[in-house]
């Protein structure tokens, strides 16, 4: 991705007048200086100071249970669960003592019923699966297994192994789960089929990829998930929790599950709202909800490509005011193709042409209409990784004193490994935003299939303190 110099990013060639002006303007909105994300990352930390007071703030800062570190020798296998948006993974994971671990897994893509009514059955039958088809269930001499469940939703937990959903994020919608206990949830489920498996420990995807990479090395201090969705979770000193009424813990620290993604989405005041972004949110399952969300992550970065992109056609400027069947169709932009586009060098932008053509139906392209594209492309993933960045100053800053010797961020999720630019324009914005001396110490890592690798480490935790 080209860094933010607005005229080279946006100037198309052979545009017209017209079409550059649209583009100027997509530019303006969408490349944002320093002071506004020094400005938005002023408001995040005044939030982060305000979740960490009282619950029920717009960052929630939940408490997570987890108050240990991994030190890397711990050995076995231990199982975990990790429900995502569309897929499921049952997985055993082994760790070898020496920070390093081999997983098995087997992934299960949730069926309509399971999104629609039967979760948490669902999840007990592919558990089920799981074990018999490695012979691994227990009898009833046998002690049951202890399993860490990753629970990528806004859940305020009541203890290691129970918490209430407060809300569905990302697409998932299942009625009847709200306010109830989503351990209960499932612990019922896997009775129901007469499993000896308990639920020894619920877990935040960031919560569990922080686990993980902590488990590989000890200097991390922050999981972060920039995927479907974005959230993270990092260690904090109980004493800076003034909500936290329970006990301190012997640590004298403790992982909070930040819930970033709804940072601003009670008065939408401060992150760089356009129509594109406004025009999502009305249309989504959640409006006025995950706000910061909805500008950074996977789910919801094609939808604001695809806005723009109808905006541009219906003004004649591109596609010659064409469109299709599929292009009118919410969400019929995936993000990877976004990705896609972003690194498509090829002379005649033949990448582009097949996305177009192809996949989105729209009769014809030109040159121009293809280099539009691919700006777009390159937009919307660049303010993505830069409001990205923000989240990360935000948290480094509120525990600047880590700086002063090395730490290691761990994070996971689709658009840091995989959104052409992201990694480096994250990497760099952050070190506007932090001094020299200190911005040496950091090191980003990816903490690959983290969130599940970090719930059976949870689990295995929380069996041995217990
Ligand atoms: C959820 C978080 C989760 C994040 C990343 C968000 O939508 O609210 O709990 O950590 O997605 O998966």
């Amino acid at each position: 991705m080209a860094s933010s110099t607005l005229n080279l990013c946006c100037t198309i060639e052979g545009a017209s007048a017209e079409q550059q002006a649209a583009m100027d303007l997509l530019g303006k909105q969408f490349l944002l200086p320093d002071e506004r994300l020094a400005a938005i990352t002023k408001e995040f930390r005044r939030r982060m100071e305000e979740g960490l007071a009282a619950d029920g703030k717009v960052l929630k800062m939940i408490p997570s249970f987890v108050t240990w570190r991994p030190k890397g020798n711990e050995t076995g296998s231990y199982f975990a669960i990790d429900l995502g948006g569309t897929n499921l993974r049952v997985l055993k994971v082994t760790l070898n003592g020496k920070g390093g671990v081999t997983t098995e897994h087997q992934k299960f893509t949730l069926t309509q019923e399971a999104k629609s009514r039967t979760l948490f059955d669902f999840i007990a039958q592919c558990v089920e699966t799981f074990l018999d088809d490695r012979n691994l269930r227990p009898t009833g001499r046998q002690p049951p297994i202890s399993i860490g469940f990753t629970f990528s939703y806004p859940v305020q937990q009541t203890s290691i192994n129970s918490g209430i959903l407060a809300q569905w994020t990302k697409g998932l919608n299942v009625p009847g789960c709200v306010g109830r206990d989503v351990v209960r949830l499932l612990q019922d489920a896997l009775l129901r089929l007469g499993l000896r498996v308990k639920v020894a420990a619920l877990v935040n995807d960031t919560v569990g990829t922080l686990l993980s990479a902590a488990y590989n090395d000890p200097s991390s201090q922050i999981g972060i998930i920039f995927g479907t969705g974005t959230n993270a979770a990092y260690y904090e000193n109980v004493s800076n929790v003034a909500k936290w009424k329970g006990a301190n813990p012997a640590s004298g620290e403790m992982v909070l599950n930040m819930e970033w993604g709804a940072f601003d989405s009670d008065d939408f005041a401060f992150l760089p709202y356009t129509p594109h972004d406004i025009k999502l949110d009305r249309k989504s399952i959640n409006p006025r909800k995950q706000a910061y969300e909805k500008m950074i992550s996977g789910l919801y970065l094609g939808e604001v490509a695809r806005n723009i992109i109808l905006w541009l056609a219906d003004q004649r400027l591109l596609f010659d005011g064409r469109s299709s069947e599929i292009l009118n169709a919410m969400w019929s932009i995936d993000t990877s193709y976004l990705s896609s586009a972003a690194i498509d060098n090829t002379p005649d932008l033949s990448e582009i042409q097949q996305i177009i053509e192809k996949t989105l139906n729209v009769p014809t392209s030109t040159m121009v209409d293809r280099r539009i594209f691919k700006t777009i492309a390159v937009l919307v993933g660049e303010r993505a990784a830069r409001l990205s960045a923000v989240g990360v100053v935000a948290t480094l800053t509120k525990r600047l004193e880590l700086l002063s010797k090395k730490i290691n961020i761990g994070i996971d999720g689709s658009m840091y490994e995989h959104f052409p630019g992201f990694k480096e324009i994250l990497a760099e914005t952050v070190s506007h935003f932090i001094p020299e001396d200190k911005f040496k110490n950091i090191n980003f890592s990816l903490a690959k299939d983290g969130s599940g690798i970090g719930a059976a480490i949870v689990a295995m935790l929380a069996t041995q303190t217990q």
